[in-house]
């Protein structure tokens, strides 16, 4: 018989051929990953392949179409029942017939990659760790006596080289029905390439997952295809846990207070996971019967409470968790209604402070690849910090409070329309205009009238704060300077102290001297932490800053470094990570080697407990200021005309200083 050579395109991989060899059979002796469900019995329609037709001097040969075996019955049949789009074979039938160049499309590779919508992000391997098998089963016969179960393990050995399965429970009681069903052709799900999960009679291609993302505030999760690592649909509800206490501190005292009282706030929260996964597969239009796999993150407190443990011994230090490593459970022990064979995988945690939710942080934005050195910031009620590269990892968690999230703050609120989120203040006449949620029109244009505005968010306090300073009403210490009162009357008195009145409608909206205070705690504790670890590492500047989470999504860079919320950087290397611990949840999800590569990862993470740092306090009272007391921000500077140094009279200042946070009251996640 004559061969041929067949080069397969993207891969590149190339070998020579018989006549007659399927080209899916061609594909995996050279490794080539071309997908397929039904075994290549032309029912799936996974193996889809096209070939390039022309002269490839690179190879050089001439492919064409016509150099596969011709267009047989069963593509046919598949054409005719579920469409083929042209130029589309079925690899499992195309048999080769001459030189030809294969191109393996995306949906047809088995580790495909689903691209990032953030920019520097790297693409998610798509990996599942369940995976849908289609086999014929033997029927029984009075010669051999073998069990059903005996013989769908035989069928899975043989075209699929899976031995040595073992069977959940679930899925024996209705075993014989859906093998007779099926006509002995079923499809089965295999965990792990190591246990029959569910068996559905006949072809069954459905497989979806949802990764959750278990925030103080809010709860989040994704419904996803898990062969082609589509999100199908998203959803968020707030955390019910807030009616025991809205910060994740005052949880853990309700649960101290009240013994035994961690099994309502899990009741809560599982609830709420059940509540998102009937409304995911609602929008979705699926049935949550093919929902096979979950994964969870989350800070440490909603992990233990999730996972049914008491979170006491995280309240205080030492700050032990009950388990870091990685936790697999079936889904339904959560409460999930979903299918009875789905697996819940919740990443690992990394230290009392430092949870899942930053493993998934880990996880998606990859510091750990490469060589350049990154500083990951998830600002939240509690921050956590993230440096380092491929050769070290450093992490921890920083006490900001909740001042970022618009609490203790007198206008402040949580991000949601009418709040100010984009501020400016003219420098000469010191008037402010401003841009609420919803809204793309700024204040001071007329068709803004009318616009109910209702207070300011997290990053219009950020950028408050950041302009009253670049406008020179904030002193590099942060007082709001009551000198300028006779150049406007937005700077009011406020008993000793000076307030900026930022919007003079109803409600007023007034920044006070306490709400620069609270937000130069928060931004001290931040900025401590990260120097904290650019000391451990033994650098003074990072390649590149990445800002996650709601808030590090919403910031804008040069502000946040305008305030010295993080340390000096070139503003163009500060970009927002998105939700990276809700991505890290969805890699997880998707690819099962991620799973592996994450907790292998946070074995080396470094962690530095700042709470029990006397150099975090020493870095704290530096970072007060604004944006720093002895760090000029030279790169900051390069794009940004920075004030003069200036300071409030030594009283003022004094009264600042005693305003420092307790670490050891910190909030712990
Ligand atoms: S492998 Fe299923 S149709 Fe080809």
């Amino acid at each position: 018989m004559t061969d041929h050579l067949v080069v397969f395109t993207p891969s590149g991989r190339r070998g020579r051929f018989e006549s007659g060899t399927t080209v899916l059979e061609a594909a995996r002796r050279l490794g080539v990953d071309i997908d397929s469900v039904c075994g290549g019995r032309g029912i799936c329609g996974r193996c889809q392949i096209e070939v390039s037709e022309g002269e490839h001097a690179k190879h050089a040969i001439v492919s064409a179409a016509s150099h596969l075996s011709p267009v047989s019955e069963v593509e046919r049949a598949y054409d005719a029942d579920r469409g083929l789009a042209a130029g589309r074979r079925l690899g499992c039938t195309a048999c080769v017939a001459g030189e030809l160049v294969i191109d393996v499309p995306p949906e047809s590779q088995v580790h495909r990659q689903v691209v990032r919508k953030e920019a520097d992000a790297h693409p998610i391997e798509v990996n599942p760790v369940v995976r849908l098998h289609y086999v014929d089963v033997e029927e029984p016969d009075l010669a051999t006596m073998s069990s059903d179960l005996s013989r769908l393990r035989a069928a899975l050995e043989r075209e699929w080289e899976l031995s040595g399965l073992e069977c959940d429970a679930h899925v024996l009681p209705g075993l014989q029905k859906t093998l007779r069903a099926g006509g002995w052709r079923v499809t089965v799900a295999v965990h792990d390439s190591a246990v029959i999960t569910g068996v559905w009679p006949g072809l069954h291609e459905t497989m979806l997952g949802i990764a959750f993302d278990i925030g103080s505030t809010t709860v989040a999760g994704h419904l996803c295809d898990l062969a082609s690592g589509d999100v199908l649909a998203s959803a968020g509800e707030m955390n019910p846990q807030i009616r025991f206490g809205e910060d994740l501190m005052s949880r853990v005292s309700y649960v101290m207070m009240n013994p035994g009282s961690e099994k309502e706030l899990t009741r809560a929260v599982r609830g709420c996971l059940a509540k998102l996964t009937a409304e995911l597969a609602n929008d979705a239009g699926v049935s949550r019967d093919d929902i096979l796999e979950i994964t969870l993150v989350g800070n440490p407190i909603m992990h233990h409470l999730l996972l049914g443990l008491d979170p006491t011994e995280l309240g205080g230090a030492p700050f032990a968790l009950a388990i870091d490593e990685a936790v697999r459970r079936p889904a339904t022990e959560l409460g999930l209604p979903v299918h009875p064979g789905a697996r819940a995988y919740v990443l690992p945690c990394i230290a009392g402070h430092v949870g899942a939710d930053t493993a998934g942080v880990i996880l998606s934005e990859g510091p750990y690849l490469g060589d350049e050195v990154n500083l990951i910031v998830d600002v939240g009620t509690n921050a956590e910090i993230v440096l380092g590269n491929r050769d070290q990892l450093l992490a921890a968690s920083s006490p900001t409070g909740p001042a970022f999230e618009g609490a203790q703050i007198s206008c402040g609120q949580r991000a949601a329309p009418g709040a100010i989120e984009r501020v400016r203040i003219d420098p000469l006449t010191l008037e402010p205009r401003y841009r609420v949620i919803g809204s793309d029109i700024w204040s001071d244009d007329p068709a803004f009238a009318g616009t109910h505005v209702t207070g300011v968010c997290g990053s219009g306090i950020i950028e408050a704060i950041a302009e009253l300073h670049l406008s020179g009403i904030l002193t590099t210490d942060g007082t709001i300077d009551g000198a300028l009162a006779a150049r406007s009357p937005r700077i009011v008195a406020d008993g000793r102290t000076f307030s900026y009145v930022l919007s003079d409608g109803e409600p007023e909206l007034t920044i006070t001297q306490n709400d620069v205070r609270q937000i130069q705690l928060a931004k001290a504790a931040l900025h401590a932490g990260c120097t904290l670890l650019l000391e451990r590492y033994g650098i003074e500047r990072v390649d590149r800053i990445r800002l996650a989470g709601a808030f590090g999504n919403h910031i804008d860079p040069v502000y946040a470094l305008v305030l010295g919320l993080i340390p000096d950087c070139d503003p163009a290397h500060v970009t927002s990570a998105g939700n990276a611990a809700g991505t890290g949840a969805r890699i997880a999800l998707l690819d099962r080697f991620a799973r592996s590569e994450i907790e292998e990862v946070v074995r080396r993470v470094e962690k530095i407990e700042t709470a029990v740092e006397p150099r975090f306090q020493e870095l704290f009272v530096g970072a007060m200021a604004i944006p720093h007391d002895t760090d000029p921000y030279d790169r900051l500077r390069t794009v940004v005309t920075l004030p003069p140094r200036r300071v409030a009279d030594a009283g003022e200042s004094r009264a600042r200083r005693r305003s420092r946070p307790d670490s050891t009251q910190r909030s712990p996640a």
